[in-house]
């Protein structure tokens, strides 16, 4: 099987408050788009990496990461970004997975359990933990609605997998379309009636957003074994 990374990383962060790209925030001394492309280019089982940045950190994150690692230029929406990383991705790989940046942390296995999917035939796969808080539907002003049964919910990971020719042809129905897209790449498949495989995704990979969930990746950065 021959799998190409494509991570990311060309998001502004805003929420983060950092003043710059999110994925140029240090954790533990090195920043996010270094720790998510290692992960990455680390696994046994993945043949080559993409990086996507923001335009004017490409230069930088190139000399960080060296040659072995394409890094390129982003879009304005996180699906343009996949689109450019699929459009510099290895042409001769049969599989894709996108990565978030955001998501420094995530562990070999759960890469693994991705590819085994996709192994196992599926046309995609996405790392998914239950819902653990109570979630509610609200109006405009903020009165609750509806209480939504959880039992049926995910919360959905990166990295997804996915049959390179597959997501190929979603980016580009999605394109056709104009479509204001989804907030993942699954769902533009979903979109085209496809099965998803879902498989255990991990704590570890939580998307690093907020202020709060810097300091909690701090914590657990000092115990991970991807960079040292
Ligand atoms: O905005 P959100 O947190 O959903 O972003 C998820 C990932 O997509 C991040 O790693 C971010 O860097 C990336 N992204 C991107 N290009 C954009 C927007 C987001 O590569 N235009």
């Amino acid at each position: 099987m021959s799998v190409a990374a494509i991570v990311v990383a060309a998001g502004s962060g805003e929420r983060l408050g950092a003043g710059t790209a999110k994925a140029l925030v240090l954790l533990n001394g090195r920043p996010l788009f270094e720790w998510a492309a290692v992960a990455m280019s680390r696994h046994p089982r993945v043949d080559s990496v993409v990086v996507v940045t923001p335009r004017s950190a490409r230069e930088t994150i190139q000399r960080v990461l060296g040659p072995e690692v394409t890094v390129v230029a982003g879009g304005h929406t996180r699906q343009q970004s996949v689109l450019l990383g699929l459009a510099a991705a290895d042409p001769e790989a049969e599989f894709v997975l996108v990565h978030d940046a955001a998501r420094p942390l995530v562990p070999a296995g759960v890469i693994s359990a991705v590819l085994d999917g996709l192994l196992a035939g599926a046309s995609g796969v996405v790392p998914v933990l239950p819902v653990t808080d109570t979630i509610k539907r609200v109006d405009e002003r903020g009165t609750v609605t509806a209480t939504v049964d959880r039992s049926d919910l995910r919360a959905v990971q990166t990295p997804q997998g996915f049959r390179r020719s597959i997501l190929d042809t979603a980016h580009a129905e999605a394109q056709e379309l104009g479509s204001a897209g989804t907030t993942d790449d699954a769902g533009l498949l979903e979109a085209m009636g496809l099965d998803i495989m879902t498989v255990p995704g991990s704590e570890l990979s939580f998307k690093i957003t907020t202020p709060h969930d810097l300091l909690v990746a701090e914590a657990l950065a000092a115990s991970s074994d991807i960079l040292r």
